[in-house]
C-alpha cells in the first residue's frame, strides 16, 4: 500500500532523516513516536511530496509518488494552514472535495456525512477565522477525508482537542480502519497511541530505533515488568542484602512492609525473589505485578541512545 524506501534528508548540514524505510498495509495504523525535532513531520511531508527527499523513494499502491498516485493520500497537518479562513466550514469542505474531483450529488452527500460525523453540523455556516483551534482541527480532518483517500497521514491530530473532540477523532480513525484505510499518525500522547496503534515506529534523531507491533514490544518487555511484594519480617535489611546479590534484580523501593523490584529479560526473576523470601522464612502478605505501558517502553528504548 504505502512503501517508504531508504529516505535520507538533510537541511543544509543538518542530517534530519537517515535511512528511513517502512511499509503500511491496508487496515493498518502505525504510530510514529519521537522527541521534538526527531523528524516525524518531515517524514509525513516527504510522503506527500511537500518536501523533496535527498535519497530514497516513496511508492503508493505500487506506483511512484506522482500527481495521480498522490490522489490516494490525505494529509492532516497541525493548525489551520490548509484552510481558507474567510470561507465557511461547509464551503471549505466542498472546495476540497471538488479539488479532489468529487462533484454533484456525491459531493453534497459526502459533505453532509462528514459534517454530521465530526459534529460540525451546527457550525457549518461559521467563517473559519472565527472558529476555535479544536474546531479548525476537526474541519481540517473533514477536508482531508472528503476526497476519500486510501492512505491518511495525521500529524498530531489530538493536539489541543477537548475530551469530546478527542473522542470524535478516535472514533473517526477507528472507522477509517474498518474501511481498510492505511493510517500513519504522530502524537506525543502515549496513552492514545497505545490504545489506537497496532504498530509503532520509534524515531530518534532522524533514525528508526524500533518498528514493532505494540503487542511484541510489550511481550519483549514482559520480563521487565515490575512487582510489589508486601511482607512481614523483622529484619528487612537481611532481605534487601540477599536480594541485592542477584544483579538482575533492580530494587525500586524498599521499606518495612513492602518492596518493589523489576528486571530486564529474566523470566525467573519473580521466582528468584520468592525463593529468597522462602529461605528466610519471610511471611508474604500479597504480591502484585505491573505490565509496562507504551510510555515506559518508549523511555526504556530511547534511554540508551541519549549520549
Ligand atoms: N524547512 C526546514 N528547514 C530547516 N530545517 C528544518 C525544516 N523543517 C524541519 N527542520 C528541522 O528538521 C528536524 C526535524 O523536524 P520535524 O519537524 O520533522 O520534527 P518533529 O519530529 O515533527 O518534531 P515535533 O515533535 O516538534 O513536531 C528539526 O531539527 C527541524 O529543526
Ligand atoms: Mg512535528
Amino acid at each position: 500500500m504505502l512503501e517508504v524506501i531508504k529516505i535520507e534528508k538533510n537541511f543544509k548540514k543538518l542530517k534530519v532523516l537517515k535511512n528511513i524505510s517502512f511499509n503500511v498495509e491496508p487496515g493498518e495504523i502505525v504510530g510514529i513516536l519521537g522527541e521534538n525535532g526527531a523528524g516525524k513531520t518531515t517524514i509525513l511531508k516527504i510522503i506527500t511530496g511537500l518536501i523533496i527527499q535527498d535519497e530514497g523513494y516513496i511508492n503508493i499502491m505500487n506506483q511512484p509518488l506522482n500527481k495521480k498516485s498522490k490522489k490516494n493520500l490525505g494529509l492532516l497537518l497541525e493548525g489551520d494552514r490548509n484552510l481558507f479562513l474567510n470561507y465557511t466550514v461547509k464551503e471549505n469542505i466542498i472546495y476540497f472535495g471538488s479539488l479532489n474531483g468529487i462533484i454533484g450529488k456525491k459531493l453534497k452527500e459526502n459533505t453532509e456525512e462528514l459534517l454530521k460525523k465530526l459534529n460540525l453540523k451546527n457550525i457549518e455556516n461559521k467563517i473559519v477565522s472565527d472558529l476555535s483551534r479544536g474546531m479548525k482541527q476537526k474541519l481540517s480532518l473533514a477536508t482531508t477525508l472528503i476526497g476519500d483517500p486510501n492512505i491518511i497521514l495525521m500529524d498530531e491530530p489530538f493536539l489541543g482537542l477537548d475530551l469530546e473532540s478527542k473522542d470524535i477523532m478516535i472514533k473517526t480513525i477507528k472507522n477509517l480502519l474498518k474501511e481498510k484505510k492505511s493510517i500513519i499518525i504522530t502524537s506525543h500522547d502515549m496513552d492514545i497511541m497505545e490504545k489506537l496503534c497496532q504498530r509503532v515506529i520509534i524515531l530518534h534523531k532522524g533514525e528508526i530505533l524500533i518498528d514493532e507491533t505494540v503487542n511484541t514490544l510489550k511481550q519483549d518487555l514482559l520480563n521487565s515488568k515490575s512487582y510489589t511484594i508486601e511482607y512481614k519480617f523483622n529484619n528487612y535489611n537481611l532481605i534487601k542484602n540477599e536480594i541485592q546479590k542477584n544483579k538482575n534484580i533492580i530494587i525500586e523501593n524498599f521499606d518495612k512492609n513492602n518492596f518493589s523490584f523489576s528486571g530486564y529479560k529474566d523470566k525467573n526473576l519473580f521466582y528468584d525473589v520468592i525463593n529468597i523470601l522462602k529461605d528466610l522464612n519471610v511471611e508474604i502478605i500479597s504480591s502484585k505485578q505491573k505490565l509496562p505501558d507504551l510510555k515506559e517502553i518508549y523511555l526504556n528504548i530511547t534511554k540508551g541512545y541519549e549520549l
